[in-house]
């Protein structure tokens, strides 16, 4: 009898975790920036629809990889930010499915721009600058001149002192790539870059990770999204960022949902509540710096002052485009990677 009841309640156990396994399943999201405001997210988003959330970070280029190789057999719903150079190029490949949010009114121009030009299929989430953030005690320790400027980084004091991610997997690399080509011209850019290459530690996977190392004093200085160095700064390293003076790119984060979506009614509440002003006031709460795109949202005290930056003049449709990105990448690869190996 006492057996019995031990195998029933196991039994029930058992039932109540596959009930668990399979609301597991409601939305699967497919999360680029930084895991903290991922988590937040799902948390969020789980608390108020009471929808649960299979959620897995990786970065925009490795992200974009995945919902192609996927795309005979969609496993994602939704793709929630990264740069938006990726997700135009999905869009343009047939990955992303065109939704109109009634949410869309709210956004501001540059968001809004993001799903026009993608015939629907993306959004503009979040704006940020690119940039690089150096750690002021290390640079001490080097005795060199503090970096104001890209060219600057070419100085042999940082041999071996600079991180950088690698633009086949991260989009933050992806849009210095394309900055840099927009800045001099390609064949000069990749002059850069070689040049560049002795100063370079390692090429990382994810974007943010050349900050980290910074702070923790691996490096001197981690070329990134400026509001990136800025949360090293709030952490309490010694973190100081830098608006390149020459001028620099900058990022339209975005979301899509997959196309062929197993979830598509979760997807669409979740896009409509990713989009909403009250929700992307939380990012602080997780330390993302960005500027939100809702206009109703409360940009973080923190977000770097875009006013303040040097902006380029960022040509999205060319450098979002699946056959510039390509190109580019597998000229970085041949110039540039080859170099790392
Ligand atoms: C960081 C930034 C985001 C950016 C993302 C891209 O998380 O804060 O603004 O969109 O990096 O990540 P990736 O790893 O693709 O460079």
């Amino acid at each position: 009898m006492r057996n019995r009841l031990t195998l029933a309640a196991l039994a029930a156990f058992a039932i109540a975790a596959d009930a668990r396994g399979a609301a597991a399943e409601d939305l699967t999201l497919y999360c680029s920036p930084q895991i903290e405001w991922c988590d937040l997210m799902v948390e969020a988003f789980t608390r108020e629809t009471g929808i649960t959330v299979a959620m897995t970070r990786k970065s925009s280029g490795e992200t974009f990889a995945q919902i192609k190789a996927e795309a005979s057999n969609p496993r994602g719903d939704v793709w929630w930010g990264g740069t938006g150079d990726p997700h135009l190029a999905a869009a343009e490949e047939g990955l992303t499915e065109e939704y109109r949010s009634p949410m869309l009114a709210e956004l501001h121009p540059w968001a809004q721009k993001q799903a026009e030009q993608s015939g629907y299929r993306t959004v503009g989430i979040y704006a940020g600058a690119l940039g690089f953030g150096y750690n002021a005690e290390m640079l001490a320790q080097a005795g060199a001149d503090a970096p104001a400027c890209w060219a600057d980084l070419l100085n042999p004091a940082f041999k071996g002192e600079i991180s950088v991610a690698n633009p086949n997997s991260s989009g933050t690399s992806y849009t210095m790539l394309a900055t840099m080509v927009q800045l001099m011209g390609e064949d000069a850019a990749f002059d850069y870059l070689k040049a560049l290459h002795p100063n370079i530690a390692q090429y990382t996977k994810s974007g943010s990770a050349p900050i980290k190392d910074a702070a923790r004093g691996e490096v001197t200085v981690g070329i990134v999204f400026q509001h990136d160095a800025v949360t090293q700064r709030v952490e309490g390293f010694p973190i100081v960022t830098v608006a390149p003076c020459e001028g620099t790119g900058y990022e339209i984060g975005s979301m899509s949902i997959v196309k062929g979506a197993p979830n598509l009614e979760n997807a669409k509440k979740f896009y409509d509540f990713a989009l909403r002003a009250d929700i992307q006031s939380r990012a602080a709460e997780a330390k993302a710096y960005q500027v939100p795109s809702n206009m109703g949202a409360t940009a973080p005290e923190e977000a770097p002052d875009f006013s303040t930056i040097k902006l380029i003049d960022y040509d999205f449709a060319t450098f979002g485009s699946s056959e510039t990105r390509a190109r580019l990448l597998a000229r970085w690869d041949s110039e540039i990677g080859a170099l790392a190996n």
